[in-house]
């Protein structure tokens, strides 16, 4: 039986990955923070645990024994991403691996953004380790909204007519999947965007038709929101998310579908889809 260690795999991105590999019957050795994170990781199907702590390395070597292919996700906007995919690359190197997957972000070039450009020296990083590696590049989930619509407002430090081309979580989980089990994708970088050019006001409107019940559109200043949600920030992490923020305000998040249909070998799935699940 083949089997993946998943990092990160008691987070949002880890999680759905760790679904969809072990819904096909692959084996997942699940690389939690803590151990107090392993019933998250073991409720989605991971066989087994491995404590590693990317900030020091500590625990990758043991982690990556015996298995047949990593996939390398990040924290969220964190300062030392590129030094841990080296350190996750390092290992996966050193133990002779050749299957590795590693999680960046669509459009990591963006000047604009800080932490898209550290996605885009992890990159760097880890080819150099690891010259077949595949890279993801998804666009920004459909699931960040889920929440809000549900609850009825969609509020966000940007323009509410910016263009997005969100991507459902479960359609990259697949295709996560999908590069991990498949050969023919060594060297390969795939953009992964959603089918649908939509702002945050489309996005209202069609959560209204399909939730049933008013979402509302807001625009919040972004002061607002450096002393809101944002307060309980790092410094860095809020600095990274307000630049993030003036990007979208001046020009969304766009990228092209045509790659994640063509790899799925179906539509990906729409906004409305997304919320008709929840
Ligand atoms: N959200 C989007 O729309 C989107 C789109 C494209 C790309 N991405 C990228 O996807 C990646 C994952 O995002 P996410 O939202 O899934 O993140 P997440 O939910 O924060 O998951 C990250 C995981 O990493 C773990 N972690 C944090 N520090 C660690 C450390 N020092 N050692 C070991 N594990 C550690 C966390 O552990 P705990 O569970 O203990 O906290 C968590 O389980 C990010 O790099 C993000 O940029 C996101």
């Amino acid at each position: 039986m083949t089997t993946f260690l998943v990092i990160g795999a008691a987070g949002k991105t880890g999680r759905a990955v760790t679904r969809c590999l072990t819904s096909q019957g692959a084996v997942v050795r699940a690389a939690v923070r803590s151990p107090e994170r392993a019933e998250t990781a073991y409720a989605v199907g991971a066989r087994s645990i491995s404590v590693v702590d990317l900030a020091t390395g500590l625990g990758l070597d043991e982690a990556v024994a015996g298995v047949d292919g990593v996939y390398h996700l990040a924290p969220n906007v964190h300062p030392d991403e590129v030094a841990m995919a080296d350190r996750v690359a390092g290992a996966a190197a050193r133990a002779g691996l050749s299957r590795f997957v590693f999680h960046s972000v669509l459009h990591p070039d963006d000047a604009s953004m800080p932490h898209h450009l550290r996605k885009a020296e992890a990159e760097k990083v880890v080819r150099t380790h690891l010259p077949g590696a595949t890279v993801l590049r998804p666009a920004a989930y459909h699931q960040n909204l889920v929440g809000p619509a549900v609850s009825g407002r969609l509020a966000v430090p940007y323009s509410l007519d910016a263009p997005f081309t969100n991507v459902d979580l479960e359609d990259v989980a697949e295709v996560a999947a999908t590069v991990l089990t498949h050969s023919g994708h060594e060297g390969v970088t795939y953009d992964l965007a959603g089918p649908e050019v939509l702002s945050v006001r489309d996005q209202a409107a069609v959560a209204t038709d399909v939730l049933g019940h008013r979402v509302e559109a807001v625009r919040v200043d972004v002061a607002e929101w450096a002393a809101g949600p944002g307060a309980t920030l790092s410094p860095q992490a809020r600095a990274d998310l307000l630049a993030m923020f003036a990007a979208y305000d001046r020009a969304g998040l766009v990228g092209d579908p045509s790659t994640l249909r063509r790899l799925m070998g179906r539509e990906p799935r729409t906004w409305g889809q997304a919320l008709s699940a929840v």
